[in-house]
C-alpha cells in the first residue's frame, strides 16, 4: 500500500508556484466538447480528477493531447453520447458533462452520479435548470437518459440554492442554446468566472460571471480558443496553512490573492504576517497566534468549505477553543476521528467542530477520508515531531499535484513509501 511517511517537525521556508485550479480545469475540459475544433488549455493540473474527466472526452470521441500541463482537446469528431457507469463513478463532478454531452450530441446517457466522502451529492438543480432548458431526462436503473428533441433554449432560471456545478452545467448548455439565458442566484466562485472566460474566448456571449445573475446569449457555434486555467486557491491555502502551523516563511507564485480573500482575512486575524501583490502571497508564521471568532463556511465570498480542513489542524496552535461551522457538506468533518491520532482533541456538534489548543502533535498512523480530509492529516504529521504515515493517499492525489514533492522544496522530510 503507497502512503507518505513524514518526519515532521520542520520549519517549512521556501518559495512554490501554486497549481492550477482542479475546479475550474474540469468544467473547462466539459466545454470543449462544445467545440468542433481544438481547444488548449494551459495550467490544466496533473490529478486522477483531470485524468478521468480527459478518459471520459475520449470515450465521447474527442482526441486529447497532454503535454505536461498543456492539455489539447481535439472535439471535431466526436459522436458518442454515453458515458460508462465506471468513468461517471471515477469522479463524482462527471455531472458538469451532462449539459455539454446534450448541446453537442442532442442527446446522452450517464449514470447517476452517486454520494461521496462529503456524503449525498444532490444533482437536483442540474436535472431541474436543464429541464427548463427543453432537455427531457428520464431516470431509469441508475442512470440518466437525455434527449434535446426540440433544441435547447434559453431561459429565465432561479436556482433555490447559488450551486457551483449546476451554475457550470447551465452556462455550458446555455452557450449555444437558442436565445438567452438568465442564471438567477448563480455561484460567484471565482471557478465559475475562468468557466466564462474561456466560454467568451471561444465565442459564447456571457456576461456577470462573478456575480449572482449571469446572462448567456446563445450563439450557433464556438470556435477554437487557447486558455489558461486559474491558480488553485485551496491547493494554496494548504501551503499558507502548513507554513502557518510549523511557523515557517512560504512564497507562492502564481497565486490569485484576489480570489483569496477570506482565506488571507483569517491567517491575518491569528497573527501571521501576510505580504501579497497580484499573483504572489507571502506568509510568515508565529511562535504563537490568537484565537478568531467562530468561522462559518460560506459559498463565495464566504470562508470556503474546502479551505475547512486545512486550517483546522492550524487551530490547535491557538490558545484557546476555536470553533468551524460547516454548512456546505454534511460529513465534511469525516477526517476529524484520523486527526485525533495527532494528539488533537476536536470535537463535534451539529457540524461545528470545536478545538482545544494543545501544546504538541503526536506523530500518528492515519487514513486519508477524503481529499481535503487528507490534506488536513499531512498538515498535521508536518507538526508532529517523529515519523507519521498517511495511508489511503489516492485521495489527495485527485487534488493535489506532487504534494510530498512540493512539500520537500519547502523543507519538509515527506517522502512516499509502499507499505
Ligand atoms: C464544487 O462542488 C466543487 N467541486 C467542490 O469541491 C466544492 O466543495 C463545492 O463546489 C462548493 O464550493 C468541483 O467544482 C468539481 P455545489 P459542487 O453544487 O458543484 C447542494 C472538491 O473535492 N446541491 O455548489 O458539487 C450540495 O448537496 C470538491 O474539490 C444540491 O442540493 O458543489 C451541497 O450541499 C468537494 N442540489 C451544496 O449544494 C444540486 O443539484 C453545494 O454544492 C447541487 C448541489
Amino acid at each position: 500500500m503507497r502512503v507518505f511517511e513524514v518526519n515532521g517537525g520542520k520549519r517549512l521556508n521556501g518559495c512554490l508556484q501554486v497549481q492550477g485550479a482542479k475546479n475550474s480545469a474540469l468544467p473547462i475540459l466539459a466545454a470543449t466538447l462544445l467545440i468542433r475544433d481544438k481547444s488548449i488549455i494551459h495550467n490544466c493540473p496533473m490529478l486522477s480528477d483531470v485524468d478521468a474527466a480527459i478518459k471520459i472526452l475520449v470515450m465521447l470521441g474527442c482526441v486529447c493531447v497532454r503535454d505536461e500541463e498543456t492539455v489539447i482537446v481535439d472535439a471535431s469528431y466526436a459522436a458518442n453520447h454515453i458515458v460508462s457507469k465506471e468513468l461517471m463513478s471515477e469522479m463524482r463532478s462527471s455531472v458538469v458533462f451532462l449539459g455539454a454531452i446534450v448541446s453537442r450530441m442532442g442527446k446522452a446517457v450517464i449514470s447517476s452520479p452517486g454520494g461521496c466522502e462529503l456524503g449525498p451529492r444532490p444533482i437536483d438543480l442540474h436535472i431541474s435548470s436543464l429541464k427548463k432548458m427543453g432537455v427531457k431526462i428520464d431516470e431509469e436503473d441508475g442512470y440518466l437518459k437525455c434527449s434535446a428533441p426540440e433544441g435547447i433554449k434559453g431561459t429565465e432560471i432561479s436556482l433555490a440554492f447559488p450551486s457551483v456545478g449546476a451554475t457550470e452545467n447551465i452556462m455550458i448548455t446555455a452557450s449555444t442554446a437558442k436565445g438567452t439565458t438568465v442564471i438567477n442566484n448563480a455561484a460567484k466562485e471565482p471557478e465559475i468566472s475562468d468557466l466564462a472566460d474561456f466560454l467568451n474566448a471561444s465565442g459564447a456571449r456571457i456576461s456577470g460571471a462573478g456575480s449572482n445573475r449571469i446572462i448567456i446569449e446563445g450563439v450557433p457555434s464556438l470556435h477554437s480558443c487557447e486558455h489558461r486555467v486559474i491558480p488553485d486557491r485551496i491547493v494554496a491555502a494548504t501551503y499558507l496553512s502548513a507554513a502557518a502551523l510549523t511557523n515557517g516563511k512560504v512564497k507562492l507564485e502564481q497565486c490569485g490573492a484576489a480570489n483569496m480573500i477570506s482565506i488571507l482575512r483569517f491567517f491575518k486575524e491569528i497573527g501571521c504576517h501576510i505580504k501579497s501583490n497580484g499573483s504572489c502571497i507571502e506568509l510568515t508564521g508565529s511562535d504563537s497566534y490568537k484565537n478568531t471568532k467562530k468561522i462559518i463556511t460560506e459559498v463565495y465570498p464566504g470562508f470556503p468549505t474546502d479551505a475547512g480542513p486545512l486550517v483546522v489542524p492550524l487551530f490547535c496552535r491557538l490558545s484557546g477553543k476555536q470553533q468551524i461551522k460547516e454548512t456546505i457538506f454534511k460529513n465534511r468533518f469525516r477526517y476529524v476521528d484520523q486527526l485525533n491520532k495527532f494528539g488533537c482533541e476536536i470535537s463535534l456538534k451539529d457540524n461545528t467542530a470545536t478545538v482545544n489548543g494543545i501544546n504538541n502533535f503526536k506523530c500518528a498512523n492515519a487514513n486519508c477520508t477524503d481529499l481535503r480530509g487528507g490534506a488536513a492529516l499531512v498538515l498535521a504529521a508536518l507538526a508532529a515531531e517523529g515519523v507519521s504515515t498517511i495511508s489511503d493517499i489516492y485521495h489527495i492525489e485527485r487534488g493535489y499535484c506532487k504534494l510530498d514533492r512540493n512539500l520537500k522544496l519547502l523543507g519538509a522530510d515527506i517522502k512516499e513509501s509502499e507499505i
